[in-house]
């Protein structure tokens, strides 16, 4: 199945999205969200919000050019072998932009050098392992191709590009992980109601709009029953439709289980406005989905996207590439990692000798 989204010409941005549905053998039918852009750099003001100082849609055009589509072909690999690599490269950018904003500290492990990583708080621990080992294969096959210029931040916000559209570039990798207080603040619980959701975003210059459309997020992939357990214990939460109760009662027959269950019951694997007519038909997950659809302020959104998925996809490229952009390290800031789990080890002072020398030879 091939689904065309185009600009106008006079833009000259042509995005396609393909929707790339393929047949197992059990012939349940798996698809994944891959878009191709045409004419980057070309990206027009109304349909991206403005672009951070040091980001550009073109930042590696002459440093890699190659960058986007060793990234691109990578993924499309990787992910006939594991669909579920999509929404979680899609989460990983968002748990990486909300907290200590997009600086790759997601993507850290413990060390004595950087500390206590942020994949042992609470909300990263769901983050799942196969996509942080994609984003390094990527960073190798980067290296490979063009020495280290490539960040690890610019690599997750890409590969969760290509779920998306179009992402500018040049951020640069933090030094730090988040401190647990960073991590539980930044990162809304899914048993959040409007007003504390917009409690974090607003911190991050994030609007009521971003939030319906970034919750939008939840079209594809999965989530624990802990996660929405709340709403099936002790007793069904009256805002969920019966129906949708005891189907998630039967994957959660008792509290705390890890089990999983598909984020968007509609069309689980598609990248579509589905996620809202769920709302519609209290079948959202969490708390946080379906209070959406209750409060008066993005009650009338949530409406919109669902009888109009263009206006969803319009909204959530812009948002997305305004979340991408929340607090970002760029010129000469930070480092550009030479494994995105560990913080480079501190240079020593013949290195940097090393660089002098090279740098007065050129
Ligand atoms: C607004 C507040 C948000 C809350 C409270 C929230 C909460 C959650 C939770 C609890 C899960 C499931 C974790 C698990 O049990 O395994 C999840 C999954 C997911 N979220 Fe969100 N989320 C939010 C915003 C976003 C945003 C902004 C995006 C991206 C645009 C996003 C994308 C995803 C995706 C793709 C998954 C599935 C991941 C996978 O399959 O591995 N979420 N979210």
């Amino acid at each position: 199945m091939l689904l065309l989204i185009s600009e106008s010409v006079q833009t000259k941005q042509l995005l396609l999205m393909m929707i790339m549905a393929g047949s197992r053998a059990s012939s349940l039918v798996v698809a994944v969200v891959l878009v191709v852009v045409i004419g980057a750099g070309a990206a027009s003001a109304e349909r991206y919000p403005p672009l951070a100082p040091g980001l550009s849609f073109d930042f590696y055009k002459k440093s890699c050019p190659k960058a986007e589509s060793i990234v691109k072909d990578f993924l499309s690999s990787a992910v006939k072998q594991n669909p579920g690599l999509i929404p979680a490269l899609i989460r990983i950018h968002f748990h990486d932009c909300f907290v200590q904003g997009c600086d790759g500290s997601v993507l850290l492990d413990n060390s004595s050098i950087s500390g206590t990583s942020e994949k042992t708080y609470i909300p990263n621990q769901t983050l799942r392992p196969a996509a942080f080992k994609a984003i390094n294969d990527i960073r190798n096959a980067l290296e490979k191709a063009c020495g280290r210029v490539v960040s690890c931040a610019d690599i997750a916000a890409l590969t969760a590009r290509d779920s998306v559209q179009l992402v500018p570039l040049g951020r640069r990798d933090g030094l730090s992980p988040a401190s647990e207080t960073a991590v539980l603040t930044g990162l809304p619980a899914p048993t959040s109601n409007v007003t504390e959701l917009m409690d974090a975003l607003s911190k991050i210059k994030l609007d009521i709009t971003d939030l319906v459309a970034l919750s939008g997020g939840h079209t594809v992939g999965i989530a624990h029953c802990n996660s929405f357990d709340n709403r099936l214990f002790p007793a069904r939460d009256p805002t969920m439709d019966q129906w949708f109760f005891t189907q998630l009662k039967k994957i959660c027959p008792v509290k705390d289980t890890d089990k999983t269950t598909v984020n968007d019951i509609r069309t689980p694997h598609v990248f579509d406005n589905k996620y809202y007519v769920d709302l519609l038909n209290r079948q959202g997950l969490f708390t946080s989905d379906q209070l959406l659809n209750v409060d008066a302020r993005t009650k009338n959104i949530v409406h919109k996207f669902a009888v109009d998925q263009n206006a969803f996809f319009e909204q959530f490229v812009y948002s997305y590439v305004k979340m991408g952009q929340i607090q970002v390290l760029t010129g000469s800031q930070g480092q550009i990692r030479a494994n995105c789990a560990a913080r480079n080890p501190p240079r020593l002072p013949w290195s940097v000798v090393d660089t002098v020398v090279d740098t007065l030879l050129l």
